[in-house]
């Protein structure tokens, strides 16, 4: 049977932690499909749209991975696609607590789904899409923490703003 599974997230923007999870699954799974939540409570730095483009840039060559979007909840998306496994990535400690806690919530709103833990390569531990967010927005350097293609469009979207 082919194992289906979810790397679920805001992926605002795709940061080279989010690409080396992928790849660890892609390795691990027959199928990963990366989905991006259409989430309207927030104000993304980048649409859904321009999410999804850098993500597609970002997985190509990897031949069992592919990338969508999903509103409502995480479990009956899961479902409803046939999938049965939802990733998600632990950097440190501090992650746990926030994971075991949507972990659990999501057993509980679904047997049939399992959540897998995955921890990316220890240079990647201090990384967030916040951060990165946060650093090019006062100057300073992303190089080697996203791809170029992010890095580019954050460089462009900060000097219109
Ligand atoms: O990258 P993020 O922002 O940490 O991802 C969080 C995400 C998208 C995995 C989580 O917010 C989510 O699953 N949202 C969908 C709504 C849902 O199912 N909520 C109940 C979770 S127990």
């Amino acid at each position: 049977m082919d194992t289906r599974a979810v790397y679920p997230g805001s992926f605002d923007p795709v940061t080279n932690g989010h690409i080396d999870l992928i790849q660890r699954s892609a390795a691990l799974f027959d199928n990963v499909l990366v989905a991006i939540l259409r989430n309207t409570d927030k104000t993304p730095f980048f649409s859904v749209e321009e999410r999804m483009e850098m993500l597609q840039d970002a997985i190509r060559g990897i031949k069992n991975v592919s990338v969508t979007s999903f509103e409502g909840l995480l479990v009956d998306f899961v479902e409803r696609i046939g999938a049965s496994v939802i990733i998600r990535g632990i950097r440190a400690i501090s992650d746990y607590e926030y994971e075991l806690q949507m972990a659990l919530m999501n057993r509980r709103l679904s047997s049939k789904v399992e959540t897998v833990f995955m921890l990316p390569a220890e240079s990647y531990s201090f990384l967030s899409s916040r951060l990165v967010k946060e650093i090019a927005q006062l100057g300073g350097s992303i190089r080697g923490l996203v791809p170029e293609d992010v890095e580019r469009r954050l460089g462009r979207k900060l000097r219109i703003r």
